[in-house]
């Protein structure tokens, strides 16, 4: 059965745009693959990185001791989630022409030394499996080029690709907190990308023999 890792980031529960297109595309993919174990990573309201978590994930594997593999417990259980699944879903708002910190301390909490990526001279590689990942963001405002700066996907697009991860799709949600019809246009667009997402994760599961 093909395994999909969910990681939302809105603390808005019900209220969320993202979160609500995320829903109606899993119900989308349930419907064109069938079975689809689904694992849900809420990471609104995740700690962030504290001083333990950052000594231990530094230091050479073979030295940790008791305390360090307690501090990196939350970033081993998070890494296992995403090497489990067969396709990444990250739902999120923008804040501030970039992610919401929940969303930040998840990425710090996966992109690890010797873990998810090591150093070369050519920079960095990526040590986990190649996956799709398909990114949803709301956003209040607009988002074509010149009227506001969107950080949030090209940062997570280069960051994932540091772990390995290099096939990222993007639906944006622009206007979520403007006009009702400039709503309505936003959901219209989702609805047809939502449509469109069936055959395509069909075609990814049997290109990967899932
Ligand atoms: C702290 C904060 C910062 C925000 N920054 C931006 C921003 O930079 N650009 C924008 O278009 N909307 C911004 N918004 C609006 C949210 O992106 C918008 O409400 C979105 O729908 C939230 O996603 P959600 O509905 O999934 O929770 C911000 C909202 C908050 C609370």
């Amino acid at each position: 059965m093909a395994r999909l890792l969910h990681v939302c980031a809105s603390p808005r529960g019900a209220q969320s745009h993202s979160l609500h297109c995320a829903r109606a595309l899993l119900t989308q993919w349930q419907t064109s693959v069938g079975d689809l174990h689904i694992v849900e990573r809420d990471v609104s309201a995740l700690a962030h990185p504290d001083a333990h978590f950052v000594a231990a994930s530094l230091r050479a594997p073979a030295l940790r001791n008791t305390t360090d593999h307690a501090a990196l417990a939350l970033s081993e259980q998070l890494l296992e989630e995403l090497d489990s699944a067969d396709v990444l879903l990250i739902s999120t708002p923008m804040y501030n022409f970039s992610l919401p910190s929940g969303l930040k301390a998840w990425v710090d909490y996966i992109v690890r030394p010797q873990r998810s990526f090591v150093s070369t001279p050519q920079g960095k590689h990526g040590l986990l499996k190649d996956r799709p990942v398909r990114l949803l963001m709301a956003a209040g405002g607009p988002l074509e080029s010149g009227l506001q700066q969107d950080f949030l996907s090209p940062y997570l697009c280069y960051v994932l690709h540091t772990i390995g991860l290099t096939q990222m799709e993007v639906l944006q949600l622009p206007n979520m907190q403007r006009e009702p019809e400039k709503i309505a246009a936003s959901l219209d667009q989702a609805a047809d990308w939502i449509a469109r997402q069936g055959a395509s994760l069909r075609q990814i599961l049997a290109q990967a023999e899932v």
